[in-house]
């Protein structure tokens, strides 16, 4: 497999630390940005401790000024950026009729808008090298919806709106862009949902449980892949059977 570079936002989350770990494993070049040095610091110690080097740059993606820094810094350290997974997302969950300006805008941004300000600075290297591979972490709940997250739903859904359209300028150039929809995995995130809340909707899991995060990271690693080479604009959705569109 060719070694390539990689830039997986919010890589210390979660499900970006899975996904980090996964094409680390593959032999790419793997980066990520922060926004707690100390904190990213400790979890590149851990990353380390299992053979794990990641290179580390700061970075706040909702801000396009920070994002263009955050890009170069990756390029100055591991080379041009042929894989980036936009993986950075955040919550602020409460009933519309309720959420503030601000909450709607964190989550607008840090979701949605770090796409712009994240792809933008790596398009066009990408359409001159003629290969990419642009996979946005999406939700289940950009898909079916969800009580108590309007900002948080239209966002993610927005992002398959992004994934699709770039997937049609782009595919000429090599570059595919994908969309993987995650349900409900055990993470920091879901795992701040109130306990009672959380267990009816692992009720609705027809699989019966949480998702694991490697269960997400294996297949935004397929879509990297060159044997990915004839899929994109596709959303594939990794949920536990929790909605089954089409
Ligand atoms: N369907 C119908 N009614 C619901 C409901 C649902 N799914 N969830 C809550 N309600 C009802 C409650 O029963 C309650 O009704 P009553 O007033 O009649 O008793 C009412 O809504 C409560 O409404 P409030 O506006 O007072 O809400 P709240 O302040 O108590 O909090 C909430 C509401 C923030 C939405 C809370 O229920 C919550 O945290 N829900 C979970 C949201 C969620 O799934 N977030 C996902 C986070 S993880 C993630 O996002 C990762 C990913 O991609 C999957």
């Amino acid at each position: 497999m060719t070694q390539r570079t990689a830039l997986v936002t919010g890589g210390t989350g979660g499900i970006g630390s899975a996904i980090v770990r996964y094409l680390a494993g593959q032999g790419h070049k793997v980066a990520t940005n922060y926004r707690d040095q100390a904190k990213a610091e400790a979890w590149q110690k851990v990353m380390a401790a299992d053979g794990i080097d990641v290179c580390i740059v700061p970075g706040d993606v909702s801000d396009p000024a920070a994002s263009e820094s955050m890009i170069r810094a990756v390029e100055e350290k591991c080379g041009p950026v042929d894989i980036l997974i936009n993986n950075a997302g955040i919550t602020r969950d409460s009933t519309f009729h309720k959420m503030s300006y601000q909450q709607w805008m964190d989550v607008v941004n840090t979701n949605l808008n770090a796409c712009f300000n994240v792809t933008r600075p790596v398009i066009d290297g990408m359409r001159a090298r003629k290969w990419g591979r642009i996979v946005q972490i999406s939700s289940i709940n950009g898909q079916k919806g969800q009580y108590g997250q309007a900002n948080y739903a239209a966002a993610k859904a927005g992002m398959h709106g992004f994934s699709i359209s770039l997937a049609q300028e782009n595919a000429k150039f090599g570059i595919t862009v994908n969309t993987v929809s995650p349900g409900y995995v055990g993470t920091d995130m879901v795992m701040a949902v109130p306990e009672e809340v959380r267990e009816k909707i692992v009720a609705q899991i027809p699989v019966g449980r949480l998702g694991r995060p490697d269960e997400i990271a294996h297949a935004v690693a397929f879509f990297t892949g060159d044997q990915a080479s004839w899929i994109t604009g596709a959303n594939l959705a990794i949920n536990g059977g929790h909605y089954m569109g089409w």
